[in-house]
């Protein structure tokens, strides 16, 4: 017998019930569920709406089956439908009348829109940790790396020279940034929508602070049927996940070609890397390929939620129930790709000798070799287009600027002098990048302080 199975007179076909289910998924809210309930009974049983043994006697009994639950002796019933449901049928087959008391003034909508909003504060926290563990390797990684020069690219053309800490620290910016604003989702998240009913509040007086208090929420929702139908949180959180999923993807593509053999500026742990069936020298970045590829599976959770949200009117409809398995794959996706993520980075072998000289080819220092030139008194396009001609006849003589001797320098600019080569050396054109946030080792040590900072301040 359904606990909604007064008014029919058929029972419910099979297909429909298996269909209409979400327990198969629902059910890893169970704590969630419990402690609301709990709160919710404690609530009723204060508010003198059910008599305090009953209340009393709820909050014990719901204690006994979270115990049960987490120790394995309780089989959900497909049957029972969802979490709800099922723990509710629990409780009544243990204690009768008291627990049918249990749903007083409460229903299956604003019961859930609380459970997956304590589902998710959860698994937000436990995401941050795992982002500050990132941020934490990204930073020692970073320390060690002030002077390892490397090629910075436009077009995956080489642009400029930086080094790796500074090429680990704008990931650090991008996790911040992802930190920051889970952070921000979570005031959303963390607002109490019990009380809400079936879409239009209840006449019963409860007593929603406490509530809310009881459960550790901010505050509560402020409109019934907006408590019941929002789900703006979960898509606000698919997309969070979605954005760090992309950062996450940008830089393990950017592994993957720094591990090819062409590039060779990494190499990837023996621990962290796979092999090949067929080809016996093979060692393959397939962790980074798999979170590349596991950034569209979230993606597709984002799309999902919005796409299922866009046509329904107030306030709860049964699409809703569709939110879940999208939201709880992002989240599952996120807490696989994280950690392992945060092991390949940290057991990764950087060449710093072919960084380096990487950095040397294809005229990365023909900026400063214009800005040596502006220091003569020359105008910026100008000495561009002097070094523009300069790299040509490089380029025609196959030799690096700083191999030119001083005749060919004279020949392009008379304005040259014998400190050009002091000036378009890799070193100095990193270390006088010293503007806030360039690659000089002295702004990036500033970074790297503000970085510390802000993981004591934000975690
Ligand atoms: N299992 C439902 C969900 O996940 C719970 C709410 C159902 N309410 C209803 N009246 N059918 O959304």
């Amino acid at each position: 017998m359904k606990l909604w199975g007064g008014r029919f007179e058929k029972s419910t076909d099979f297909l429909v019930n298996d269909f209409n289910s979400s327990i198969r998924f629902d059910k890893r809210m169970y704590k969630q569920d419990i402690k609301g309930s709990i709160a919710h009974a404690k609530m009723l049983g204060k508010c003198e709406i059910i008599p305090m043994e009953d209340s009393e006697l709820i909050v014990k009994t719901l204690g006994e089956i979270l115990e049960d639950i987490e120790n394995g002796k309780v089989d959900f019933l497909i049957d029972a439908e969802d979490i709800h449901m099922n723990i509710e049928t629990i409780l009544t087959q243990r204690i009768g009348e008291a627990g049918k008391r249990l749903h007083t003034g409460r229903s299956r909508n604003d019961q859930v829109a609380l459970d997956i909003r304590m589902y998710l504060r959860d698994e937000v926290n436990e995401i941050l940790q795992m982002i500050k563990s990132l941020c934490e390797v990204l930073l020692n990684l970073a320390k060690e790396n002030t002077d390892t020069i490397m090629p910075g690219y436009t077009h995956l053309q080489k642009a400029q020279p930086i080094t790796l800490a500074h090429h680990l620290c704008a990931y650090l910016e991008m996790f911040k940034r992802d930190t920051l604003r889970l952070k921000d989702c979570y005031k959303r998240i963390n607002i109490m929508p019990l009380g809400s009913g079936a879409l239009a509040g209840t006449t019963y007086p409860l007593d929603r602070e406490f509530v809310a208090k009881e459960l550790g929420f901010d505050s509560v929702t402020l409109n019934s049927l907006d408590g019941v139908s929002d789900r703006d949180f979960v898509i606000e959180l698919s997309a969070d996940l979605s954005i760090i999923m992309m950062h996450l993807s940008r830089f393990c593509e950017e592994l993957i070609l720094w591990n090819t053999n062409e590039f060779s500026f990494v190499e990837m742990d023996d621990s962290c890397s796979t092999g090949s069936s067929i080809m016996p020298q093979k060692k393959n970045p397939d962790v980074a390929e798999l979170i590349r590829g596991k950034s569209g599976r979230v993606y597709g959770d984002l799309m999902s939620i919005l796409t299922t949200m866009k046509g329904i009117p107030l306030a709860y409809n049964k699409d809703m129930q569709e939110d879940k398995e999208c939201i709880f794959d992002a989240v599952d996706t996120i807490k696989l790709c994280i950690p392992v993520f945060t092991k390949m980075i940290d057991t990764l072998t950087f060449n710093k000798e072919k960084m380096e000289k990487g950095a040397g080819g294809g005229f990365t220092n023909a900026t400063d070799a214009a800005d040596y030139l502006v220091r003569k008194g020359i105008p910026f396009r100008e000495a561009h287009e002097i070094i523009g001609k300069m790299v040509l006849y490089a380029t025609k003589n196959n030799k690096s600027l700083d191999e030119f001797t001083m005749n060919e320098f004279k020949a392009c600019s008379d304005k040259i002098e014998e400190d050009i080569y002091e000036a378009i050396n890799l070193n100095t054109c990193v270390n006088n990048r010293k503007v806030i946030g360039g690659p000089s080792k002295t702004a990036v040590e500033d970074t790297i302080k503000k970085s510390e900072k802000f993981i004591l301040e934000n975690f």
